[in-house]
């Protein structure tokens, strides 16, 4: 079940500030607390962990993601999918648009939003499809103090109205689809704009361009740049760490301190992911 190594610190970070690679651990087997723990540890101290040459199904992999948490179920899947509970991100030859393609936090028009999600690469291009992930720890902490603290202040509105519903054009050209039937309706919920992360107590910047549209209390032309400051800084390549996806490679991040973004640049090529959410 664990590889001896695992104890000994088989875990690579993959930059200075965020990302690590783990070997020895096989996460379609019936993982014991102690792993669990030493996986979580692991993801708090460096955001987003990755892990290769994983071979598990769409149950195992539900089971893997229980042990974290409860499954967070994607209401701009709901009927998309075969499987509520997994998003089948598929990229298909000709296709022009991918799933997460803006530098986002998922789903944060929800009034909590899941603290992370487990993807799992069943098909990958030859060459693109990276993903990108940032740091929003730093991002915070590089801020000036007074910055910090007029943000400290703020709560920023999220809706998910720029990637669902009728009036958004997200899925034209991408072959996973979001919900755009009329019955959809806009989700709406405001956050702190520097969040505290419930587990490691650190402050984190937490706006996003995919849901993020305004800032409680200020105007529009106010509002926005400000946002799309903070949403460029929060993305300073020094923030970030790049994963190149293998088959069977798995990223896990922690929603609540990393941003994320898949490059949109595999050619004529196929790319077939699992993700799973977690509460
Ligand atoms: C996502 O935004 O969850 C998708 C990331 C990816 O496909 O690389």
């Amino acid at each position: 079940m664990i590889d001896p190594a695992w104890r000994d610190g088989d875990v690579q970070p993959i930059t200075g500030e965020l990302g690590a690679e783990i070997s020895g651990v096989d996460l379609g087997a019936d993982l014991d607390d102690a792993t669990i723990a030493e996986i979580r540890q692991a993801l708090l101290e460096h955001g987003v962990i990755f892990f290769r040459d994983q071979e598990f199904d769409a149950e195992q992999h539900k089971r893997l993601a229980r042990r974290f948490g409860e499954i967070f179920v994607h209401p701009n899947y709901a009927g998309t999918q075969a499987d509520p509970e997994i998003v089948m991100i598929r990229r298909e030859p000709g296709d022009t648009r991918v799933v997460g393609e803006d530098w986002h936090t998922d789903t944060t028009m929800m009034p909590k939003p899941p603290m992370g999600a487990i993807l799992y690469a069943i098909e990958v291009p030859p060459f693109g499809g990276d993903t990108l992930f940032a740091n929003q720890y730093l991002a915070y902490e590089t801020l000036s103090d007074g910055m910090k603290r007029l943000i400290d202040g703020l709560r920023a509105i999220h809706s998910d109205r720029l990637v669902a519903g009728p009036q958004s054009r997200a899925s034209v050209g991408r072959s996973t689809k979001a919900r755009h039937d009329d019955a959809w309706r806009e989700t709406v919920s405001t956050h702190p704009m520097a969040i505290r992360h419930p587990e490691t107590g650190r402050k984190a910047l937490f706006v996003n361009v995919s849901y993020t549209v305004g800032i409680e209390g200020l105007a529009e032309d106010e509002s926005r740049p400000l946002l799309d400051f903070l949403m460029e800084h929060g993305n300073r390549p020094e923030f970030t760490c790049r994963f190149r996806w293998t088959q069977g490679a798995v990223a896990f991040w922690d929603n609540r301190c990393v941003k994320h973004l898949a490059i949109n640049d595999a050619g004529p090529f196929r790319r077939v992911m699992r993700r799973v959410q977690i509460a």
